[in-house]
């Protein structure tokens, strides 16, 4: 038997022995060179710490709010596709983890199983992510399904008019799975799908995607829920403050785990400059590349007010199901509370700008 891992890492290789490869490399791979995908880690590696001593931290307290909903740390689930073909469980078996870790998972457009099983295998605090169809009324009554759900938040991921060019699924010709929530709502155009050639989820986006939106359609959107708005997929100060005048209700700094267009730069190095864009309007939050405490504890240094985390939990899921995506989650919990507390820093509110320095920062 394999033994356990210790850290977030270590699942990648239980991840890659567990799948067919296909599926793997689908999770796994990012645009183009992957120039994005190396950068979004390395980045983290190039920040140093700046730990104050003779705190107290006898008592360390990681509990935050994200949209006044309280979770045990700042450390969510990001909203990624098709978790059956990680674990037969799929989305229900990540969601019930999240649920067990006290934080929110985000329901990916692209999920499995169905909003409604979703809702119903956990009553945790969930965000639902929006793409929207060239159909809009797909994306209409998807939004509708997860408002009467109980979802809380809707998360409009922006960066994808198309997919990014993912070679690895291009070589592997990677398939369009089932996806539950379009069941007899877009059957002609799945069906219709083109592609021995190449990756089948490629043209699934190219013929559903609206590759026309702008910030006008954010009207559209808020037309048809109640919900909260989350932008996912900003990366510059000009779009946040874009988004913060067109009155999102927070930002999600990401590059989509590097998967769209490479040669974006890492999301913790953009993060300072959207938070300053933002002032402290809406809530900051940030993915891309986050494996361990330490990285969770330098994003929240540099402004963000909490992050989401992409493939490590696929990762866990796929190694071991629940249990896996509750030990990827507790892992950088334990791993953010040791660094908390050997940084001098007992709450969330103590952890400042003064605690971490780029590497383009003078020594002082
Ligand atoms: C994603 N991501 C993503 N984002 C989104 O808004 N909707 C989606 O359906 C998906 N699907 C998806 C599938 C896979 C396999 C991956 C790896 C990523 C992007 C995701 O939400 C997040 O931005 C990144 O995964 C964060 O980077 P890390 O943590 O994977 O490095």
């Amino acid at each position: 038997m394999a033994p356990e891992p210790v850290n977030v890492n270590e699942f990648k290789e239980l991840a890659r022995q567990a799948l067919p490869k296909m599926y793997f490399d689908y999770y796994a791979g990012g645009a183009e060179d992957e120039n994005t995908l190396r950068e979004n880690i390395e980045a983290y590696q190039r920040i140093r710490l700046r730990p104050r001593v003779l705190v107290d931290v006898s008592r360390i307290d990681m509990s935050t709010t994200v949209l006044g909903y309280k979770i045990s740390a700042p450390i969510m689930i990001a909203p990624t596709a098709y978790h059956q073909l990680a674990h037969p469980e799929g989305e229900v078996a990540t969601a019930r983890a999240a649920a067990s870790c006290d934080t929110i998972m985000v329901l990916s457009y692209m999920s499995n199983c169905a909003v409604e099983e979703v809702a119903s295998s956990c009553n945790a605090v969930r965000f639902y992510q929006l793409y929207v169809n060239k159909r809009r009324d797909v994306s209409a009554q998807l939004v509708q399904r997860a408002e009467r759900n109980g979802f809380k938040a809707i998360v409009w991921t922006v960066d994808a008019p198309r997919l990014g060019r993912r070679e690895a699924d291009i070589r592997n010709k990677m398939v369009a799975p089932q996806l539950k929530n379009f069941e007899g709502l877009m059957s002609a155009e799945v069906h219709t799908l083109r592609g021995d050639d190449g990756s089948k989820l490629e043209a699934f986006a190219r013929k559903t995607f609206d590759d026309s939106l702008c910030w006008e359609d954010l009207k559209w959107l808020r037309s048809i829920t109640n919900l909260p708005i989350l932008i996912k997929g900003v990366l510059t100060h000009e779009d946040a403050r874009k988004a913060v005048e067109a009155g999102v209700h927070g930002i999600v700094v990401s590059n989509h785990g590097a998967r769209q267009l490479d040669h974006t730069p890492a999301t913790i190095s953009v993060l300072e400059e959207v938070v300053q864009a933002v002032g402290g309007k809406v809530p900051v939050i940030v993915d891309g590349g986050i494996r361990r405490g330490t990285d969770v504890f330098k994003a929240l240094a540099l402004g963000a007010q909490a992050v989401l985390i992409g493939r490590p939990v696929i990762y866990g899921l796929a190694a071991m199901g629940q249990r896996g995506v509750k030990s990827v989650v507790e892992m950088l919990k334990n791993e953010l509370e040791l660094t908390m507390a050997l940084s001098g820093c007992p709450t969330l509110e103590h952890i400042t700008r003064s605690h971490a320095k780029m590497a383009s920062e003078p020594v002082n």
